[in-house]
């Protein structure tokens, strides 16, 4: 048996915000990040909104880009002391998974961070709160998501959770929200979301119910972002539609290694300077674990559909594999966005020799693929690379040379 799960409610188009207005409860708890919401005036009208609608209206704000697990323990803290029936997480990836873990905590508060991370194993929520999420990025798509990815600082590894059980009950899905957004953040998140159309396309867990989600998304996601990128906002409207569908399928058919690697890389080298941003790295390692994986004949077969999706030509299997590549390289050249760890420069944009040193990552990145290949994303990976697999995969994605394993 499989299951398939999304919000109950989903607004979209322009203006969608206003379905806060329409919401029913007594107190409602908005969560933000660090001031892009409060900047453009989103914050304040979706204060309006729940206002209209009848409701007491709190903010936790100030939430980090990759939440920490202080900053969920803190806001479940605010939230056992407001008692809100509605969390309402609007922004990006970051706010609206620190919301999501913060709900766990409020509604269990006896819950620790690690039973939060054991898969599929958070307790019935909605107790006390329904919970809507509002994206205001074009890329995580956690407005769809049964997945919210908190950071241990201490250990630099970012652990997700997982379970239909943090499934928003509503999603809002308003592009007005994306139109803010400065390019690189439309480069990184919009790579993103391919990386969730592909992995789920080819994850051991795609099904009829997930496969014309990831599929259409891949399309839209081809034809629209670098244009979005390049400033037509009509495009960046649709890219928030494509990342959508992107996270629902991904969300019912899991992830892969890409994944994996991003959240065992993203904060590694936090003390170097270099916090590898969670689509930067994607965009990095995509096309490396699609050579890895195309070892596999299924996962080969599914390459090449996506491929003859995007009608990119060639004969063979391995032709279309090989194209599929190219053209997801090119993607990051057109979108100003490394091949490797080793050109990850400042701001992100390539470099010729980033912030990580060669020998600090060959120090670490033994203990890396380990914790990869323990990430929760792993399992669903079409093909299960050893240990040294790993190690060799990552390099690869260090030097940018090729996979030849
Ligand atoms: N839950 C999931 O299913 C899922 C999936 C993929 C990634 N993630 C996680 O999500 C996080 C990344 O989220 P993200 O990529 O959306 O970025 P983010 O939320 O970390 O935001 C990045 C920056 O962009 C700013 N910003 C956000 N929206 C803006 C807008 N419209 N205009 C101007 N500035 C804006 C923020 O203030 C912040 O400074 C990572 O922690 C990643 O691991 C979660
Ligand atoms: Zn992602």
């Amino acid at each position: 048996m499989a299951r398939f799960t999304l919000p109950r409610d989903l607004y979209h188009g322009k203006g969608a915000l206003e379905a806060l207005k329409t919401f029913k409860g007594k107190k409602a708890v908005i969560c933000v990040g660090g001031g892009s919401m409060k900047r453009f005036g989103f914050l304040d009208r979706a204060e309006a909104y729940l206002k209209e609608a009848g409701m007491e209206v709190y903010v936790i704000d100030g939430i980090e880009p990759d939440p920490s697990v202080d900053t969920v323990m803190k806001g479940a803290e605010k939230m056992l002391e407001i008692q809100p029936d509605w969390i309402i997480a609007m922004g990006g990836g970051s706010p609206i998974d620190a919301a999501k873990a913060m709900w766990i905590k409020y509604e269990y508060p006896e819950i620790t961070f690690e039973e939060m991370c054991k898969v599929f194993g958070i307790p019935a929520l909605r107790k006390k709160a329904h919970f809507c999420a509002i994206s205001s990025t074009s890329g995580t798509a956690t407005e769809v998501t049964a997945f919210s990815i908190i950071t241990d600082y201490k250990k630099g590894i970012k652990y997700p959770i997982a379970d239909f059980e943090i499934t928003p009950d509503v999603a809002i899905v308003d592009p007005d929200l994306a139109e803010t957004m400065p390019k690189k953040l439309v480069a990184h998140t919009g790579m993103d979301a391919m990386t969730h159309a592909v992995e789920a396309y080819v994850s051991t867990a795609n099904c009829d119910y997930t496969d014309p989600l990831a599929i259409f998304a891949i399309k839209m996601i081809q034809s629209d972002l670098v244009k979005s990128y390049n400033g037509d906002m009509s495009k960046r409207d649709s890219m928030h539609n494509a990342q959508c569908l992107a996270g629902m399928a991904f969300s019912n058919a899991l992830l892969g290694i890409v994944h994996s690697m991003a959240h065992k890389t993203g904060a590694a080298f936090a003390d170097y300077g270099a916090h590898i941003i969670h689509g930067a790295a994607n965009a990095m390692y995509l096309p490396k674990v699609i050579a890895f994986n195309a070892k596999n004949e299924t996962a080969a077969k599914r390459y090449a559909e996506i491929a003859d999706y995007m009608a990119l030509g060639g004969n063979t299997v391995k032709e279309k594999v090989a194209l599929l590549i190219a053209y997801l390289r090119k993607m990051n050249d057109d979108l100003n966005i490394p091949h490797c760890i080793k050109n990850y420069g400042a701001d992100s944009y390539p470099c010729e020799q980033g912030f990580v040193p060669e020998n600090v990552f060959l120090e670490r990145v033994h203990d890396i693929a380990v914790n990869a290949l323990g990430d929760a994303c792993t399992g669903s990976n079409p093909r299960q690379p050893s240990v040294e697999e790993m190690e060799k995969l990552l390099k690869c994605c260090y030097y940018d040379t090729e996979v030849d394993f």
